[in-house]
């Protein structure tokens, strides 16, 4: 594994941080498809052991390493992140609408401070192509989130209404639903922290959440 990472980072920092994600991920998706290399993923990197099991509201975590939002915008890694090993993938941010997010470069390396600098702006497939690919998982071995945000273009007076969106077709895919109301890259977002706006978009969400036959844990 650390022979892996100090041949293949001096190779993947030669590339614009975000075309090396790109990359990493058309290999991560073709691995997973390609018969008999999964089995072999896991055997490699994957690690079973009760002990490492967490609980939380009442779900049941293989281990407490998960992949944050961000990583996954598609939901269309989920298989083969769990072949890594991770307990739990947080898919998205997804907002109701595609959209395609800043224009690049929107990554940036700081190489000393060991960070990444993030202006991606909530590029999303939107939330009927992310419900695609969660439908189309085959492995229900790893615990899935859905991190929902709202559109750019949605004025904030209406953002209540691209949330409960977004709930309402992805909730029942997912086992847990983180609300982003913290992006410093889409314009006013951070808004909904006020005690008002937060008290009506946790309403109208629960409200919604408790007409799913089963109802899921919102973070
Ligand atoms: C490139 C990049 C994209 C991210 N996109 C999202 C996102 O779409 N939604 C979100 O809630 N968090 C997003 N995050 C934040 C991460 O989920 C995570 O909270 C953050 O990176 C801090 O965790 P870390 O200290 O393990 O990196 C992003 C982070 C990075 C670096």
């Amino acid at each position: 594994m650390d022979f892996l990472y100090q041949v293949t980072r001096p190779l993947l920092f030669r590339l614009d941080a975000e075309r090396a994600h790109d990359l990493v991920t058309a290999m991560l998706r073709t691995a997973g498809r390609t018969p008999l290399l999964p089995d072999l993923i896991r055997v490699l990197y994957a690690w079973e052991d009760p002990v490492l099991a967490v609980e939380w509201a009442g779900l049941r975590f293989a281990n407490p390493l998960g992949v944050a939002a961000g990583f996954d915008k598609r939901a269309d890694l989920v298989d083969a992140l769990a072949l890594l090993g991770f307990g739990h993938v947080e898919v998205g941010t997804v907002t109701p609408r595609p959209q395609p997010g800043n224009p690049r470069p929107r990554l940036f390396r700081l190489p000393e401070d060991m960070a990444l600098i993030n202006r991606l702006g909530f590029n999303s497939p939107g939330m009927v192509a992310v419900a695609q690919a969660l439908r189309a998982r085959r492995s229900r071995t790893v615990i899935v989130g859905v991190n929902i945000g709202k559109n750019r273009d949605t004025p904030l007076e209406r953002a209540v209404e691209d949330y409960a969106a977004t709930f309402v077709a992805l909730a029942p895919l997912a086992d847990y639903v983180a609300i982003n109301i913290s992006s410093p890259n889409t314009p006013g977002l951070r808004r909904l922290h006020e005690r008002d706006a937060l008290e009506e978009l946790l309403r109208e969400l629960m409200r919604l959440n408790r007409h799913l036959p089963h109802p899921r844990p919102i973070a």
